[in-house]
């Protein structure tokens, strides 16, 4: 895991594939001037991704990746993110695995956010699953990302209690408030100096 020394922040980049409410936050928090990150590109998979609409105001550099070939994509990502310098990825509702060779060449510095209390419901439609299951808890994870799908070390999770009447929406809406805490918090909790 990179380390961080004196006052130099992390030059990170943030994936997203749709909405980009993990971005937003992960914005607001680049911006403390105790945050260990800067966010310096967002770079997507999904041209139409609204999120970069928001990226754009902030002036952050987007890039849009042609997907149809994977390895050719994650080559273009290589390039990217080294001339840009990056020590951080922050994945963010970014709906592509990335290959183990990727991975290992970003050397673990590769994070990830699931609405789930992981090792449970990994993949899509978590909060369906959930409510299906009758579970009583659920929540959201962040961790460094390995190759297997929402796997990783586990960085920090947070759980909230299912009401009766919480219906799959009501949970990803509770959930993801949780979430723009908790990206932070994991962040903060790795690489703080202070
Ligand atoms: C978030 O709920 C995030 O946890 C989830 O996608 C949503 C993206 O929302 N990620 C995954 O399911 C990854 N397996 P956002 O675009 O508003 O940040």
């Amino acid at each position: 895991m990179v380390k961080l020394t004196g006052k130099k922040k992390l030059l990170t980049a943030v994936f997203i594939s749709g909405r980009g409410s993990n971005l937003k936050s992960l914005f607001k928090f680049s911006k403390k001037k105790s945050s260990p990150i800067k966010i310096q590109i967002v770079l997507t998979d999904n041209k139409k991704a609204k999120g970069l609409l928001f990226a754009k105001t902030k002036n952050i550099k987007v890039f849009k990746i042609n997907y149809s070939n994977k390895t050719n994509a994650e080559k273009k990502i290589k390039i990217i993110t080294k001339k840009n310098k990056i020590n951080l990825i922050c994945l963010a509702g970014f709906m592509k695995i990335l290959s183990k060779n990727f991975i290992k060449s970003f050397k673990g510095n590769i994070l990830n956010i699931h609405p789930s209390l992981l090792p449970k419901y990994k993949g899509l439609n978590t909060h369906e699953r959930v409510i299906k299951n009758n579970e009583k808890y659920s929540g959201c994870t962040v961790h460094l990302v390995n190759g297997k799908l929402d796997s990783g070390k586990i960085i920090l999770q947070k759980s909230l209690k299912i009401l009766r009447n919480d219906d799959a929406y009501k949970l990803s809406k509770k959930i993801l408030k949780i979430e723009h805490k908790v990206y932070p918090e994991a962040i903060e909790k790795l690489f703080s100096t202070h």
